[in-house]
């Protein structure tokens, strides 16, 4: 079935149908635990077309194909867990049209976000969606990503306006619109945004543009303990005062940045904001929020004035998976992604730590807790089945408190292979409202299956 599928792909994508074991493998890594899984083979499409031929081909001989942007993702969403074809997206990578004057660039999925910015500089425009990696533009559509800007901005699904999508069958859709609004059916643009590739392959999407801030000021902010930091975010956000940015980072993230980064931050529990504006408005936000600081009785505040600081700061947050997760040579890790109500955030936060104190497994925290999100980062010693239970465990009982506070086991990480477990947990019988729109538009499961959802085919 395999050979017959791939043979005739390889009619029409030629040498762009990798078979070789090192590109295989590649496709089958993930940035955390779990054990590689390596596709059949993987596929470098250049066009929507070549994509849904792709796919009509697969869905005739029943042959998983699962979509690949950067292999940034956290919960194995791109691995190829019962085999099939990798659709890599790299070579589907350009910006289509910028549409200045709406604020609208259509790209098609494999741009990555920084590849984005860069094309979007001269225009006075950006993509805010920023999570913790150059993830591609396409996958993180897919998986619903947000990151330290979604405060200000909103999430994937705040930012896509509309979407191409091959479907199971080889259809091409095209879903929303470039208005503003409309209330014309059901949302299938925010069907398809998070559905991880279940549904359907996106292979274009308009995007909404924000405009470059006149004046940005960023500062870092240490406090003595964490219940006071979160105050502090509790305080800001009730004041009304908008923040670009406001993430959190523990006393060992603090540590570890020191150690890593060659930086001398307190080693505290910080807070590490951005506000966008203008001057006068920044400087205004910057000084209540300076007030703010100083009545919960937080200090140490570090201004980031100069671009090259703001840029430094940002990219040592943007790269903080990476560089906890080196902080603990040998190790893998198991990033948790719990999401809750704000008002509960210091409950969340205090009981977690207590717990990840109890379990023994290193799990520095780091959070947008202007959204109630936040990860403890699970460093587990590579090649140790105990560690790694011990850490699932610990993973649970977190999503387990998500739920219980009324919040969510991901807030921007997704589901993948990773958080299905917990799916029945937080949704009831909404996870099989989830399986049936599944089944409807994948009756044989062929995309990427073995994620979000669980059906019999
Ligand atoms: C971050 C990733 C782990 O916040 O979501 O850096
Ligand atoms: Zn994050």
């Amino acid at each position: 079935m395999a050979q017959t599928a791939l043979d005739e792909i390889a009619t029409f994508l030629g040498d762009r149908l990798v078979r070789s074991k090192p590109d295989r493998d590649l496709h089958g890594q993930s940035e955390t635990w779990f054990p590689a899984t390596p596709p059949d083979a993987v596929a470098y499409p250049e066009s929507t077309e070549e994509v849904a031929r792709i796919v009509g081909i697969c869905a005739r001989h029943g042959f998983p194909v699962v979509p690949w942007g950067a292999g940034t993702s956290l919960e194995g969403h791109a691995l190829a867990v019962r085999g099939g074809l990798c659709l890599d997206t790299s070579r589907m990578n350009r910006v289509l049209e910028i549409r200045a004057e709406d604020m609208q660039a259509v790209v098609q999925p494999g741009i990555t976000r920084e590849a984005l910015n860069t094309e979007l500089r001269a225009t006075g425009l950006f993509f805010p969606v920023d999570p913790g990696a150059n993830a591609t533009i396409g996958g993180m559509a897919a998986t619903r990503a947000s990151g330290t800007t979604t405060v200000r901005y909103g999430t994937m699904r705040d930012n896509v306006m509309g979407l191409e999508v091959v479907l199971a069958d080889g259809r091409v859709i095209r879903t929303g619109s470039g208005a503003r609004k409309s209330s014309s059916g059901y949302d299938l643009t925010g069907l398809f945004v998070g559905s991880e590739g279940t549904l359907g392959i996106i292979t274009q999407l308009t995007l909404r543009l924000h405009g470059q801030p006149e004046a940005i000021s960023a500062a870092t902010c240490a406090f003595d303990d964490f219940e006071t930091a979160v105050q502090t975010v509790i305080a800001t956000i009730q004041h009304g005062i908008p923040m670009a940015r406001i993430e959190f980072v523990d006393e060992t993230v603090a540590a570890i940045f020191n150690r890593m980064n060659g930086t001398d931050l307190p080693e505290k529990p910080h807070l590490m904001v951005e506000f966008h504006g203008s001057e006068r408005a920044v400087t205004e936000d910057a000084e209540r929020f300076g007030e703010i600081v100083s009545e919960m009785g937080g200090g140490h505040f570090a201004w980031a004035t100069r671009p090259e600081d703001r840029n430094r700061l940002w990219a040592m947050r943007h790269a903080a998976y990476r560089t906890i997760l080196a902080s603990r040579p040998g190790s893998m890790g198991l990033a948790t992604d719990i999401c809750v109500p704000i008002s509960r955030l210091a409950q969340a936060v205090a009981e977690t730590r207590a717990d990840i104190e109890s379990s023994g497994i290193p799990g520095p925290i780091v959070g947008h807790v202007g959204d109630g999100n936040f990860h403890a980062l699970l460093l587990i010693e590579r090649g140790n089945p105990e560690e790694l239970a011990r850490a699932k465990a610990l993973s649970r009982r977190m999503a387990e408190r998500a739920i219980r506070l009324g919040g969510t086991i991901t807030g921007e990480h997704g589901v993948g292979a990773g958080k299905l477990d917990l799916m029945e947990l937080e949704h009831g019988p909404a996870w099989q409202v989830m399986a049936t729109l599944k089944r409807a538009l994948d009756p044989r499961d062929i995309l990427n299956p073995g994620k979000v959802v669980r059906i019999e085919t």
